[in-house]
């Protein structure tokens, strides 16, 4: 949601920075800008509606801003319409303070109230032009530097920030602050980064710090200084991240999409061998220890987007192995539904950017009830990752499509290692079927690597339907909880209306949008419910729905009713998401290409959603 990026050097920062912005662009990507300052110059903006293309194009790549400082926005608009007008960075009226902004400034009509009150005229309708407004302010009025002008409007407005900041007579510098929004500095010999993620710097850098909540830093080309919202300079660690650069790249895949999804095997396989020392399940980099798991009587999930959808497998996984009662909820509504949770429950967020709002939001308010938390996090360093109790990382690597697949997976895993570790740890489950548990996890790589080599089918069969109106995902249990991420993989990249629904409740309702051609998926990996679903495909193919079942390799009396099937490696049926999720995510991406979409960015989406 909205990405930023700072450099200062002794290289010409607007290549830099628009390099950097190239890498966050699944953040948000409808208008984009830069500021850029030479010396003592006047410092120069450039804007530009649309893709970040448009912005290279203005500038010739970057080239023709002179400086070797400068800051950079990629915008997914929040408040004000995307234009140029409105587009960051934002100034205030004399240019002296320039700013960048990711984050909502809740209370911005406030302080635009009072600065047009103290003749500030404003140019845009954004939040941002508000804060870098009244950051001028303080700084004009008492005079007292960009540490007291920043602590001023940090103590000032309400909301989420991670603000990059320049003034005209700090030439060369970067002064930033953060409040719930992402932001990492890097740094090298020669040079000092700021970004909203990682894959911004990577290519300069993998040396980083993590500023804190409420935090302030002032980036110059060989020194970076830390203060806290008193002012006092606090020192900080640097952390080397180990993600490679190449992780970041399309490595000769035509969209990132495709390339995570060839990725998976290897996102599961690290994350399994993570958690797993000497045939058993070791939690002692997640630092929970067996007699806290053992006591736990009740588990809230919390999430948002495919990472709920995660949670909602992750219900039926751990009811079934551990018999205690999971529930899952969207973590916009856990945050405002007081939820009640026993002394001895574990709340559980589960987020691959580890920003989004919403969960962080869940995470504090388990806190604050004196619950303890558990992060299921990608990125290392994370909001969430920091302020849980215990996290476990999932190893997908940076994720860059805006529609999630690998970090799916590798959530999943993480999931049915904890189920494992739980049950056994609570006794429902023997040391034998530890192991056997733990022996087909161990085998889920090699078999999603062969749920991979049916996509030329699956690109026939979706491309073939690349005109349809809607389409429906039914499944029982586990398959229904598939069905969901397959439905959301469907409509969010390629604009076909779809819905997942428990197999059973089709019926009540939505079956009267089914009339010919309308095309049925069916998840049917569960066993035990096989034939109930089935019996449900039925239903709707007597109506005219053109079916498509996705089953286990074996179940060949499927074809008598569906139209064309899909075969996947069978597993153990607790692991068939792992499996099923291969051939949804592939037609979702396949439906994209047919109907001639930007796959990788999906119109109004963003990856981290770092607003509520
Ligand atoms: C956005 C992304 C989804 C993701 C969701 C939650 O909506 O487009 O792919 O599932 O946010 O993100 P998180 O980083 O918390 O997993």
């Amino acid at each position: 949601m909205c990405g930023i990026v700072g450099y200062c050097g002794n290289k010409q920062a607007a290549p830099i920075l628009l390099e950097g912005l190239s890498k966050l662009e699944y953040r948000g990507y409808d208008s984009a800008g830069i500021a850029v300052r030479n010396g003592e110059d006047k410092v120069k903006i450039v804007k530009a509606k649309g893709r970040l293309m448009e912005l290279a194009n203005k500038t010739d790549d970057g080239k023709a801003m002179k400086g070797n400082c400068g800051i950079g926005h990629t915008r997914w608009a929040t408040h004000g319409e995307p234009s140029e007008n409105n587009a960051h960075p934002h100034h205030s009226d004399d240019f002296d303070v320039v700013g960048v902004h990711n984050g909502i400034i809740e209370n911005y009509i406030e302080i635009k109230d009072k600065l047009l009150k103290k003749n500030y005229s404003f140019y845009s309708e954004t939040d941002t032009e508000a804060v870098v407004k009244l950051i001028d302010y303080y700084y004009k009025k008492y005079k007292l530097g960009p540490v007291d002008a920043m602590a001023k409007t940090m103590v000032r407005v309400r909301g989420s920030y991670a603000l990059a900041v320049m003034f005209k007579d700090y030439p060369g510098q970067i002064w930033v602050a953060r409040k719930d929004s992402p932001m990492i500095i890097g740094v090298d010999a020669k040079a000092s980064f700021v970004a909203s993620d990682v894959p911004a710097i990577l290519k300069y850098t993998r040396k980083v710090y993590y500023i804190g909540n409420m935090e302030m830093a002032c980036l110059k080309d060989n020194e970076i200084h830390f203060f806290n919202i008193d002012g006092e300079e606090i020192s900080k660690e640097l952390t080397r991240v180990e993600w490679d650069a190449e992780a970041a790249e399309k490595g000769g895949y035509e969209h990132f999409m495709m390339k995570e999804i060839h990725e998976q095997p290897t996102a599961v396989k690290d994350t399994i061998n993570a958690y797993i020392k000497d045939k058993e399940i070791d939690f002692e980099g997640v630092g929970i220890k067996d007699e806290e798991l053992k006591t736990l009587s009740q588990i809230h999930i919390s999430a948002c987007g495919s990472a709920y959808h995660v949670g909602m497998v992750a219900q039926y996984v751990i009811e079934k192995l551990v018999r205690i009662p999971v529930r899952v909820e969207l973590a916009s509504e856990f945050r405002y539904r007081d939820p009640i949770l026993s002394p001895d429950s574990l709340v559980i967020a589960i987020s691959q950017s580890g920003e989004t709002a919403d969960t962080l939001a869940a995470v504090r308010e388990a806190k604050g009830r004196g619950i303890k938390t558990m992060g299921i996090v990608n990125v290392v360093g994370s909001t969430i990752a920091r302020e849980s109790d215990h996290v476990m990382y999932t190893m997908a690597g940076p994720e860059i499509a805006v529609a999630t697949t690998k970090a799916y997976s590798a959530q999943l895993v993480a999931i049915y290692l904890l189920a494992v570790k739980l049950a056994y740890v609570k006794g429902t489950i023997d040391k034998k079927r530890m192991e056997e548990l733990i022996g087909e996890l161990k085998a889920l790589p090699a078999k999603i690597e062969r749920s991979l080599e049916d996509k030329e089918r699956l690109q026939w069969f979706t491309a073939k339907f690349s005109n349809v109106h809607d389409v429906f995902f039914i499944g029982r249990g586990i398959d229904y909880a598939i069905s969901l991420e397959g439905s959301l993989k469907m409509k969010e990249i390629s604009y076909v209306h779809s819905g997942a629904y428990a197999a059973g409740e089709l019926k009540h309702g939505t079956i009267s949008l089914v009339e010919d051609g309308t095309l049925i998926i069916g998840v049917l990996t569960q066993q035990d419910l096989y034939e109930k679903t089935v019996s449900n495909m039925v239903e709707v193919k007597s109506r005219g729905a053109y079916l498509c079942g996705i089953t286990g390799s074996g179940n060949y009396e499927i074809e008598d009713t569906v139209d064309f099937t899909v075969y996947i490696p069978k597993t153990e049926p607790i692991f068939e998401a792992s499996l099923a999720v291969i051939p949804l995510q592939l037609m979702g991406y396949y439906m994209s290409v047919a109907r001639g979409l930007d796959v990788d960015k999906p119109r109004n989406l963003a990856k981290s959603v770092t607003v509520e």
